[in-house]
């Protein structure tokens, strides 16, 4: 890991000395040519509109707000810029041992992470301009029209699909040329969507081998709801295309905006007499600043900081407020209903052809080169996915609705020589000694298979009122014994379409070093995936559902349709957290969905005031 920064920073600064006219220098460090964020802004005492957290849901709303020019808004970030290593979309992995990730860990559960490193499931979260998004595996997907229906189906009026769907297209330039439904697509949005421009053989066998086992080709961001893709990824030029270059870079210039970075929201401060949000407490060097909204209070700290700040506000469950000695305003299931998605990503599959991509194989001159030169090459790889897929379970196989996802991966986890996926996912270096160094060297692949609609629910609680202690992370992954037969199939289908003939003609197999703590069961049966899922399935870092969108009869809501706090007012929540249910696809551009529709619930309601 060490080596590839050195090699790329090497290599720019080689490039940059042969040809040095800083025109060249911009376009490789700074996509859009977008200005850094001043650390010191001048902050007023006041604003109309104050944004916490300037991730996926924040991003968005800062833009759209303050394109109305009276409106001041101020945007607070507890974390920094994103840098020129953070745009390598192959290098997505690595990010997470970086301060750009919040490196949160779950408690010990009996049902998941059992064989990960100190037996806990390692949360990445993002910390900085772009939030999340600058740490992500740039995976573009929108979920299924039947999510958006159910959750206008459960008391949410005007989030059913055709009511969301312009909104995504609002937000998207789709600059991708081949086999997409146009109908359903963006083409001036913020939001860059493009495919990378490497194609490899691995990814002709997946959608070769899906196509056997009838399923089609598809543009899974169109109007089917089953089949399979190249990976669509927000990327521009190749490199990555977070919430903050999209929605950030390109308005920085706007006088009515304030963007404050490393500035840390520890409450939002609510009148407890008439239950108004009116402002903001934070830290920035150190220093504690009191700042008012004159207008809203609007949270988009993520689904595990959200949460966390209502309670340190006041806003949560009673019980577990009084607990932490803090006086409760509203009483509200604040962290209830947390939803996500866990993969098995450790399935390595061999083959006997140099197809596929290995850290070593990432340090040819030639990869690098291209990548920082031409913004082409595998490292222009979302994440290294090469493809995915939305499939169907014998459980679940009514409608036109995945219940697993199965994701293609252009290498595998014995040729992460330096760690980074092992230190993503917490892979004990033990294990990695014994079921994959074997293997070193030789070309692998992987398919990750996704549990998509999981049934378990799990929630974030507060430790005690001081608002720098991480809260407690208790997921309950797996603890419906349905979702591990769900996941099971799921892993058999993954397994099948490596034994056609497509994956075949490169010999594919399966690596046959069992994982330790299920060496008893035999290889392979149902029982031995079970145990496997149990021990070594990991986050695909999906958290949502904790200040549940919901109608105030539905006991757990938080937020009502309009997004905002359930008693108080002044506030709203918009980011992953408010959804109701989690969404069968990546969350990244459904809470920048989530932001463009509550901008215009904001607008609407303080337009003609
Ligand atoms: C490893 C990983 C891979 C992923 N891959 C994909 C993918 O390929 N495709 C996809 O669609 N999704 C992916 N996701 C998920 C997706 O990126 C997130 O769901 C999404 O970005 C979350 O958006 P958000 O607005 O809810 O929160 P965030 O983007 O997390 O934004 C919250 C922001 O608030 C800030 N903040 C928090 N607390 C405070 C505070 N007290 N004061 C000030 N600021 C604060 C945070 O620093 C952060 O910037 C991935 C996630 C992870 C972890
Ligand atoms: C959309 O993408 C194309 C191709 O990258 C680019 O030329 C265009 O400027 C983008 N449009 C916007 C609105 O960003
Ligand atoms: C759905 O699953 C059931 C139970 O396994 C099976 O009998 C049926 O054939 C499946 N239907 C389809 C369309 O795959
Ligand atoms: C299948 O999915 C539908 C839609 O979400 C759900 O109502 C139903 O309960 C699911 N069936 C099973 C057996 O899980
Ligand atoms: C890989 O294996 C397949 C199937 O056994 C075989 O046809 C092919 O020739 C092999 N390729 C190489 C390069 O050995």
């Amino acid at each position: 890991m060490r080596t590839i920064c050195v090699l790329f920073f090497c290599f720019v600064s080689c490039s940059c000395q042969l040809q040095s006219t800083l025109e060249q220098f911009r376009r490789i460090f700074n996509l859009n040519n977008s200005p850094p964020v001043d650390p010191s802004v001048n902050l007023k005492k006041e604003y109309d509109f104050i944004v916490i957290g300037a991730g996926s849901g924040g991003s968005v709303v800062a833009n759209r707000l303050s394109e109305h020019p009276d409106w001041s808004v101020l945007l607070l970030e507890a974390g920094k810029d994103e840098i020129f290593l953070t745009d390598v979309p192959l290098l997505a992995a690595l990010q997470t041992v970086t301060s750009y990730n919040w490196g949160y860990k779950s408690e010990k559960m009996r049902t998941a992470c059992l064989g990960l490193v100190g037996s806990k499931c390692n949360i990445p979260r993002g910390k900085g301009l772009g939030g999340t998004s600058i740490i992500n595996f740039l995976l573009y997907t929108r979920g299924n029209r039947l999510d958006f229906d159910q959750w206008e189906n459960m008391g949410n009026p005007g989030w059913g699909y055709e009511e969301v769907l312009p909104y995504f297209i609002k937000s998207e330039n789709c600059t991708l040329c081949d086999d997409i439904d146009r109908d359903y697509h963006g083409f001036d949005g913020y939001l860059n969507v493009e495919h990378s421009s490497y194609n490899s053989p691995i990814l002709k066998a997946f959608l070769e081998s899906a196509e056997s086992m009838r399923y089609k080709n598809v543009d899974i961001n169109g109007g089917d709801g089953l089949g399979f893709s190249k990976a669509q990824a927000t990327m521009k030029g190749g490199r990555r295309c977070s919430a903050s270059k999209a929605f950030l870079k390109p308005i920085l210039h706007r006088s009515n905006l304030h963007v404050s970075i490393e500035s840390r929201v520890t409450k939002i401060l609510i009148d407890p007499a008439t239950k108004q949000a009116y402002g903001v407490e934070f830290l920035k060097n150190k220093k504690k600043y009191r700042i008012l909204a004159k207008k809203e209070v609007i949270l988009s700290a993520g689904s595990i900081n959200s949460p966390h700040l209502l309670m340190l506000s006041g806003v949560g469950p009673k019980e577990d407020l009084e607990r932490a000695g803090i006086p409760t305003i509203q009483d509200l299931k604040v962290g209830y209903n947390l939803q996500d998605h866990m993969a098995m990503s450790t399935l390595v599959f061999l083959v006997n052809e140099s197809i596929t991509i290995s850290d070593l194989e990432m340090q040819r001159p030639r990869f690098i080169y291209d990548y920082i030169i031409n913004g082409k090459g595998p490292y222009t790889i979302p994440g290294g996915a090469l493809g995915y897929g939305f499939v169907q379970t014998k459980y679940n196989n009514t409608s036109d609705y995945p219940d697993i996802e199965l994701v293609l991966g252009a290498g595998g986890l014995n040729g992460d020589v330096y760690g980074s996926l092992r230190n993503l996912l917490g892979i004990p270096n033990s294990l990695f000694n014994r079921v994959y160094l074997p293997h070193l060297g030789t070309p692998s692949f992987s398919i990750a298979t996704v549990l998509l609609r999981p049934k378990s629910k799990g929630r974030v609680l507060i430790k005690d009122s001081n608002a720098l202690h991480w809260p407690i992370f208790r997921p309950n992954y797996f603890q419906e014994e349905e979702d591990v037969d769900t996941m099971v199939e799921g892993i058999k289908m993954a397994i099948a379409m490596t034994k056609t003939k497509y994956f075949q003609k490169y010999n594919a197999r399966l690596n046959p070093i069992p994982f330790p703590g299920c060496e008893s069961l035999p290889f392979a049966t149902d029982e031995y995936w079970r145990c496997s899922i149990r021990h070594v399935s990991t986050t695909l870092g999906h958290q949502v559902g904790t200040c549940k969108m919901g109608p105030k009869t539905d006991e757990r809501a938080v937020v009502d349709a309009e997004l905002k706090v359930h008693g108080i007012g002044g506030l709203r929540v918009v980011d992953g957290s408010v959804m109701p249910n989690i969404v069968a696809g990546h969350t990244n551009a459904v809470i920048m969905m989530i932001g463009e529709k509550a901008a215009d619930l904001i607008k609407s309601k303080w337009r003609n005031v």
